[in-house]
């Protein structure tokens, strides 16, 4: 049985303000609930103020949205793993389609990072996806492959909790659009499949693969009936403590 993951990705949103009200409730509302792991994804600068106000617990992690390829060193403007860990988070989105597309981020990067991840204990929540374009043209499948052997390239898991892969179809983030629970669940079965031949069966069963792309309380039902879809990365629906606990409680609602 594969624990359901739900993870918030912030994006570039929120103040100092905004955060510290966000973790007000959230910690008040989410009480001792734990049915569920969560990751909250959040703007370096919040790294150490969300990993302080958030409610303890190891299913709980507080996450950044990126990490450097590097340990340390003249690399004007990025923040390392160990910086990362060392303010308190636990988890890295890396390989997210905005980082993919509008920084030109390959997945030869992700293997990199997902490496200085496990090197400094950090959760590695890989993010793949296909365009619209490549979807059209029936290339989804061989487009994710590329992108799970290229990222996972190198990588050496003794079990599947030590990785999660966020399957985030492009055309789905931030339109409003998602996939139909059917075709969401149909890919996420390949991507599962893809894991088994390059780890072995045991890690992918263990492996949590999460559906992304316009995720919110109204939908996240029939995405989570679906057997291989085992939680969420959600965007826009996160920023609010009251729509992503929603979210984080779908099992009560
Ligand atoms: P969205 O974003 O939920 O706003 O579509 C998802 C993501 O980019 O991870």
């Amino acid at each position: 049985m594969r624990t359901p993951f739900i993870a918030a990705n912030w994006k570039m949103n929120k103040t100092t303000r905004e955060v510290e009200e966000f973790f007000r409730v959230f910690q008040e509302k989410l009480g001792n609930y734990n049915r569920c792991d969560i990751a909250i994804c959040v703007p370096f600068p919040y790294l150490g103020l969300a990993s302080s106000l958030s409610p303890s617990g190891t299913h709980i992690h507080i996450g950044s949205q990126n990490i450097a390829q590097e340990e340390s060193g003249a690399f004007t403007g990025e923040t390392s793993a160990t910086m990362v860990r060392d303010v308190g988070a636990t988890a890295v989105v890396i390989g997210h389609s905005e980082r993919r597309s509008l920084f030109h981020e390959s997945s030869q990067d992700c293997s990199i990072k997902i490496q200085q991840a496990q090197k400094h204990g950090l959760l590695p929540i890989l993010c793949i996806g296909e365009t619209l374009s490549q979807r059209e043209s029936q290339e989804t499948t061989a487009v994710l492959q590329k992108q799970l052997r290229e990222s996972l390239a190198n990588i050496a898991l003794t079990s599947g909790s030590q990785l999660v892969v966020a399957y985030e179809p492009v055309w789905a983030i931030g339109t409003g659009k998602t996939a139909t629970p059917e075709d969401a669940e149909s890919t996420i079965a390949t991507v599962r499949a893809e894991l088994a031949a390059i780890f072995d069966e045991r890690i992918a069963q263990q492996t949590r693969i999460l559906y992304g792309g316009s995720v919110k309380p109204s939908n996240i039902h029939a995405l989570m009936e679906q057997p291989n879809i085992d939680g969420a990365l959600v965007g826009g629906a996160s920023l609010e403590a009251d729509s992503f606990l929603q979210l984080v409680q779908f099992q009560e609602i």
